[in-house]
């Protein structure tokens, strides 16, 4: 049987992303209560990354080990993954030896090549085009916040990377409207804009994008891989920084979220940041409880 993997939100249906959602924060409830619930023991999540991370490898690490197994972490340097050895050798050899693999690749092709040769469940860590597992804890989040996002309008500030991307997925799937203000030349893939046209709305101008929204969300303007245009970007994006002035044109309850790691005084403010709308903290603890919840889904 072919497994199931977890590469972008799409692999899911949208009953299934509702239902996980609850599990996650069932499960945040149980390790709260000190619930000792193991339904992964013996079994071996293999990490592979090529980027940096911190709340992604934290958040499986310990949820492997908190479901009662293990999590190997792969660094391409150490492995014969940095030396050359095929994708597709790699993951035949890797899945035949564990029972699921998380890899963070600069190549969105790297996790789909890889999924296409592996026995075992496949989770995408963040690639280039998309975070999907990012979208569960900010998913989880908002539903603990303020209950179901269909209907809500969520927007976008900033570049058209792999979370805005995934953003996308997210509107389409759970049926909320996401509108997006990226400066020109940073805009998200043409194919996936038609893809979501019908939940999305692309502005060139941040305060016309975040009027009335219930949610703003932002990101770095320079990704991983990106670290030699930070300066170019600094100059497109100068105008795309959450403030307390954007802040003030979206709805008056709306929150703040970022994904992490985040710079204060860049893309958003420090008051905005560790203000009262902002549920950051919160985003990051959800990474653990909403994979635990996606861990189970697939490999349980
Ligand atoms: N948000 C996120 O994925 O953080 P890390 O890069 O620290 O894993
Ligand atoms: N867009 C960022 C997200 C980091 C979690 C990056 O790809 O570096």
């Amino acid at each position: 049987m072919k497994p199931r993997h977890f590469i972008t939100l799409n692999d899911l249906t949208a009953e299934e992303l509702r239902s996980l959602i609850q599990r996650a924060i069932e499960l945040k409830r149980m390790r709260a209560d000190g619930i000792i619930y193991e339904p992964l023991k013996n079994k071996v999540l293999a990490m592979v990354f090529e980027k940096s991370s911190t709340r992604t490898r934290i958040s499986f690490e310990s949820g492997m080990s908190q479901f009662g197994g293990s999590a190997l972490f792969l660094s391409p340097r150490d492995t014969q993954l940095g030396r050359g050895e095929p994708i597709e050798d790699s993951a035949r050899v890797i899945s035949r030896m564990v029972d699921g693999i998380m890899l963070r690749t600069n190549d969105h092709e790297t996790v789909t090549t890889f999924a296409k040769h592996s026995k075992v469940p496949v989770i995408n860590g963040l690639t280039d085009r998309f975070h999907p597992c990012q979208l569960l804890a900010d998913l989880q989040t908002w539903f603990e916040q303020r209950g179901d996002i269909k209907g809500k309008r969520v927007c976008w500030i900033g570049d058209g990377n792999n979370m805005c991307q995934s953003y996308m997925n997210a509107a389409k799937l759970l049926d909320f409207e996401l509108t997006i203000a990226c400066p020109k030349g940073y805009e998200p893939e043409q194919s996936l804009l038609d893809a979501t046209a019908s939940h999305v709305k692309l502005f060139y101008e941040p305060k016309q994008a975040a009027s009335n929204a219930d949610l703003i969300v932002t990101d770095v303007w320079a990704s991983m891989g990106q670290e030699e245009e930070q300066k170019i970007r600094e100059d497109a994006f100068v105008n795309f920084q959450v403030d307390a002035a954007l802040m003030s044109v979206a709805k008056p309850d709306a929150l703040f979220m970022h994904c992490l790691p985040a710079h204060r005084g860049e893309e958003v403010s420090a008051d905005v940041l560790d203000g009262k709308s902002s549920v950051v903290w919160d985003e990051a603890e959800n990474r653990l409880h909403a994979q635990k919840a996606l861990l189970e889904f697939l490999m349980k």
